[in-house]
């Protein structure tokens, strides 16, 4: 790293930088990405602090709806706790301070009421390390839909006359093609799920994820853990996804944000988003020179 004197960013603070520490001043306009389609989710001025910590800053973006959004950026640079502020989960880490607005579909999740569970339903999280429930692998795909009451196999439901078994056997499979998994599994569905592969498992959790039809799916580096063909398969997974769903895809993998996103976010200097715009544009021809060197893999 270059021996420069501390300098002020776009907001107007010291910029402390993680990684290509240039005296580059960033621009709103880097950030100020227009697109066709609908808004799916608007975040504004959005600031998360743990305890002192402040590890994102002033973060301004709106995600368009039935496309993939890349977020890369170097490690520590705020992409995880960005993508856990639009589904709150964040809410979970006790010294986490959020400060800001995300709007879905125009409705602000951080104010009072809103209904965690539900907006979970609704923005759905497939993360890192796959992280299957030790149960079998029919029962990882219903439990969600049980939680919200929209199956329900259980004893006194059976005695009522009331047994959705049907609906439920529809719903795995549905969740399992969908997932691109229902061929590796279909006969085995009574089996444990811890004994698939992380490949399989990874799918796994994004069939849970999908059978309690979310609008919106969040992945943490979802392939980061799989062998090049289990890679290729999430891969191709997303894309048809955004055919439907908003996808949201943090990934420390250029190449892969180059071939799967239509636009990519790009987080440096501790917590600040410096560039967004059309995957092309960022990866070919970006207005910030730490932006280009960074997805050229000059520094991260
Ligand atoms: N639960 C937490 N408690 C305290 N600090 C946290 C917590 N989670 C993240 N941080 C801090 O917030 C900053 C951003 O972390 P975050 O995990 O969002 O980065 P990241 O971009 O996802 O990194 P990586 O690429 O390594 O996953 C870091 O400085 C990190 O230490
Ligand atoms: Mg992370």
């Amino acid at each position: 790293m270059s021996e420069t004197e501390p300098v002020t960013n776009g907001t107007e603070r010291p910029a402390e930088t993680t990684a290509g520490e240039t005296d580059e001043r960033t621009r709103e306009a880097w950030r100020e990405y227009e697109f066709a389609g609908e808004t799916k989710l608007a975040v504004e001025d959005l600031d998360v602090y743990y305890g002192d910590d402040h590890a994102l800053k002033r973060v301004s973006m709106d995600i368009p709806e039935e496309s993939v959004t890349a977020l890369v950026g170097p490690s520590g640079c705020g992409k995880s706790t960005f993508l856990r502020c639009l589904n709150r989960m964040n809410d979970r880490i006790g010294t986490a301070r959020i400060d800001g607005s995300v709007e879905l579909d125009g409705q602000e999740v951080y104010q009072d009421g809103v209904d965690l569970v539900e907006l979970r339903k609704q923005v759905g999280m497939v993360f890192q390390a796959p992280n299957p429930f030790p149960k079998s692998i029919r029962d990882n795909i219903t439990y969600g839909p049980r939680q919200h009451g929209d199956i329900d196999t259980g004893l006194l439901a059976r005695l009522t006359g009331r047994d959705d078994s049907e609906a439920a056997d529809r719903l795995v499979e549905r969740a399992l093609r969908q997932a691109a998994l229902w061929d590796e599994v279909e006969d085995r569905l009574d089996d444990n799920a811890m004994g698939l592969s992380g490949g399989q498992q990874q799918r796994l959790c994004l069939a849970r994820c999908l059978a309690v039809d979310p609008e919106v799916i969040l992945m943490d580096e979802p392939a980061s853990a799989l062998d090049p063909i289990a890679t290729a398969k999430i891969e191709d997974l997303v894309e048809e996804l955004a055919e439907e769903y908003t996808v949201v895809v943090v990934t420390h993998n250029m190449q892969q944000a180059a071939r799967i996103s239509d636009q990519t976010a790009v987080f440096l200097t501790g917590g600040e988003l410096v560039e967004y715009d059309d995957t092309g544009k960022i990866f070919e021809d970006p207005e910030s020179q730490r932006v280009e060197d960074y997805v050229s893999g000059k520094f991260g």
